[in-house]
Order: structure tokens, then C-alpha cells, then sequence
């Protein structure tokens, strides 16, 4: 479906925002070696936006243009409130995709009331499908239950499901086809990621190193046909290939070796309510803090158009000289 591009929010690039990605936790309970530190200080609830802060931020940017939102976290389905919360996003009336990012832990027990709430779309993380690798890249996770989670959701027929891999050397590198022929075999979609620099993340003193998509590219070449997409019409940071004789599509989230800055339609709300302009760099709004000053919703809305100046043109990520971003992941969202 193609997302409506009349929107009131357009950046200092011309470039219009139809796309919204909503953390509302950053809690999870998993700790991924990639994203997060084995210890983690989380926010004090206090400082996360409520359910209903969160339903007047979506409404907020749904009237002003926003077609797609994606809930992300953290683990959003570890979120207390979170029924009410897709229940409510379900009812906008100009809301064209609803999509969910999750862990998959909660999957097997959500799933059929996330279609019901209107959900179209979800992705899933997966890293392994090796149990004690799988244990080790995620430090909690169970293998067993995502996978249950994964095939519940299938079983509900959402609109796209697709896996996300973050590849790394001497982590599950070998595991791309394995991985790639398991999305095959269920008639999903997997996205190869390659690692993005946030945060102070602690690798367990392993070396790992990260892959490039092209080399991934390369080696799925050798075992699948793939044939390239037109860029998606979310205009995300994904580049597609379908699996010839299939439905399955490949694709390739590339933050070091290709941007895809110059189509970016998208801003992001952290889960204690800033509203970032791009996951590569720190600017933002102090969104929260508008929404307790007992501010109309205009006045918010004109904030919000005016605050869209301050979107970069691109993020660093393929720039090592660059400062790095020193968020942890889990409050972005992604
Ligand atoms: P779509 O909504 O289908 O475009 O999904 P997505 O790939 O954007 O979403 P998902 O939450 O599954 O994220 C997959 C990976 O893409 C994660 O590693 C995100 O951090 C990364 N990602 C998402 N948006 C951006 C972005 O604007 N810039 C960069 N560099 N990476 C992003
Ligand atoms: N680099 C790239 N992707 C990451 N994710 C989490 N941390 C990182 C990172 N440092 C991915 C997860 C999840 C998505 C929301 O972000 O694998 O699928
Ligand atoms: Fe949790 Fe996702 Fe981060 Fe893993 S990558 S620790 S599942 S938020």
C-alpha cells in the first residue's frame, strides 16, 4: 500500500514524514550482546510517557500526516497497558500500517489479540536458531518460545511478518542460510542488519567483527536467486530482494555500507518522550515535557512542525571519526 504523502511535516531537505516509530518501553527481557549492557539502569516509570501520552502523541502525528507508526522498545509487549495502547493506535482512522518490533518472547500469547487490534505488520528479531547460541546472543532468551511465538503469528495471517538478523563475525555469521532457508520454509521475510555503534555495549570480551551486507549478499547469491526490489514505498533502510520462486524477500540494512538518508520519512519518540529526528544523531525535542505543561493540542502540533528544521541530513554510522551516538538502542527503539 502506498503511504499518503500529504503530511504537514516536512524538514529543512524537503523531505516529507509519513512514519512514526513509537518506543514505549525501554525495558526488555532480553539483553542482547548488540544492544544492550549486561547490567542496564532503566528509567524510573516516572520518566516513560504514559498510555495515554502515548495515544495523544499518535493522534498528534496521524492528523498532521503520519500514515505508518511501528511500535518498538525495548520489548513493547513486556509493557504494561500495551492492549490499550494497540487497541487505541488500531482506531485511527488515517492510520494505514500499524506495525509492531518485537523479541518474539510474547509472541505466542499476543499475537492473535495484536491482529485483532488491527496490527498488519511485525517484525522479529532472530539471531540464531541454534538454542544455546541463541541463549548466549540474547544473555535470557529461549529459542523454543520464539519460535512458537513465530508460528503463532503466522497461524493469525498478519499482512507482512518479517525476521531481523543482526549479523556479526564469530557470532552467527554461519547461520545466514540456515536462517535465510528458515524464512523460506515459513514464507516470511528476513532483513540481514549490520551492527550500528550505540551505546557502550559490552561484547563479553569476544572478538567480534562486523559483516558487510555486500558480503552477504554474496554468499546468499551462491544458494538462492535473488531479484532486487524497487525501493519499498516506506522508504526504509532496508534493500529488498525477493527469493526467485518464492515470496520470500532478503533484505539488507546497511547503516555502514549504504544510505539511505535522502529518503527518510520517518522520526522516532524514545520511550521518555523525545522526539528524535534520526537514530544517528542526538537531536531532538523535549516532547514529554510539552505534554505535562497542559499545552492544546495546536500549540503542540505547530512545536512539532517547527521542530522538524532541526532534522539532519544523514546519520555517521559509516563516518569512525564521527562522535558516536551514546544511547543505548533499547530507548530509541531502533
Ligand atoms: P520498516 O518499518 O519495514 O521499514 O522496518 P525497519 O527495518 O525500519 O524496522 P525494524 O524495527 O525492524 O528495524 C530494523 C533495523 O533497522 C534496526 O536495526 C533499526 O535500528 C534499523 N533502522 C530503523 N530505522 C532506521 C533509520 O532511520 N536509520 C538507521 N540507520 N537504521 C534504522
Ligand atoms: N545494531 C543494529 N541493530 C540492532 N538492533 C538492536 N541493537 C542493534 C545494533 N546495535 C536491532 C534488533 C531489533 C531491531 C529493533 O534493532 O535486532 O531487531
Ligand atoms: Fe531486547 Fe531487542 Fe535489545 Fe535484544 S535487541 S535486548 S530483544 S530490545
Amino acid at each position: 500500500m502506498a503511504l499518503t504523502q500529504t503530511t504537514q511535516l516536512v524538514d529543512g531537505f524537503d523531505r516529507g514524514i509519513s512514519y512514526l516509530r513509537l518506543s514505549v518501553t525501554d525495558r526488555c527481557d532480553f539483553r542482547c550482546q548488540y544492544c544492550m549492557a549486561e547490567t542496564m539502569q532503566f528509567l524510573p516509570r516516572s520518566e516513560v510517557l504514559t498510555i495515554e501520552e502515548l495515544l495523544r502523541t499518535a493522534r498528534l502525528f496521524t492528523e498532521l500526516g503520519v500514515r505508518k507508526i511501528r511500535v518498538t522498545g525495548g520489548e513493547p509487549l513486556i509493557r504494561r497497558g500495551i492492549d490499550e495502547l494497540f487497541d487505541g493506535l488500531g482506531a485511527f482512522p488515517n492510520l494505514e500500517t500499524l506495525a509492531l518490533t518485537t523479541n518474539g518472547s510474547h509472541l505466542a500469547e499476543s499475537a492473535q489479540r495484536l491482529r485483532e487490534s488491527g496490527v498488519n505488520s511485525i517484525n522479529i528479531s532472530l539471531d540464531s536458531l541454534e538454542p544455546e547460541r541463541f541463549k548466549a546472543i540474547t544473555r535470557i532468551g529461549e529459542l523454543e518460545t520464539v519460535l512458537r511465538g513465530i508460528d503463532q503469528a503466522i497461524d493469525c495471517g498478519f499482512e507482512r511478518i518479517r525476521l531481523n538478523a543482526v549479523v556479526l563475525d564469530g557470532l552467527n555469521r554461519d547461520e545466514v542460510i540456515p536462517l535465510t532457508q528458515y524464512a523460506l520454509d515459513k514464507n516470511i521475510h528476513i532483513a540481514f542488519i549490520e551492527e550500528m555503534p550505540l551505546g557502550q555495549v559490552n561484547i563479553g570480551g569476544k572478538a567480534l567483527a562486523y559483516v558487510s551486507s555486500d558480503t552477504l549478499q554474496d554468499e546468499l547469491s551462491e544458494h538462492f536467486s535473488l531479484i532486487p526490489m524497487t525501493a519499498r514505498d516506506t522508504a526504509g533502510p532496508s534493500r529488498d530482494y525477493l527469493i526467485a520462486g518464492s515470496q520470500t524477500q532478503v533484505g539488507f540494512i546497511s547503516p555502514h555500507s549504504q544510505n539511505f538518508c535522502a529518503q527518510c520519512n520517518r522520526l522516532r519518540i524514545s520511550a521518555e518522550g523525545r522526539l528524535l529526528m534520526c537514530l544517528g544523531n542526538e537531536e531532538s525535542i523535549d516532547l514529554r515535557t510539552l505534554l505535562r505543561s497542559g499545552r492544546s493540542d495546536d500549540e503542540i502540533k505547530t512545536t512539532i512542525i517547527d521542530s522538524l528544521v532541526i532534522k539532519p541530513e544523514r546519520h555517521v554510522f559509516d563516518r569512525p571519526d564521527e562522535p558516536q551516538i551514546v544511547r543505548f538502542m533499547n530507548a530509541t527503539g531502533g
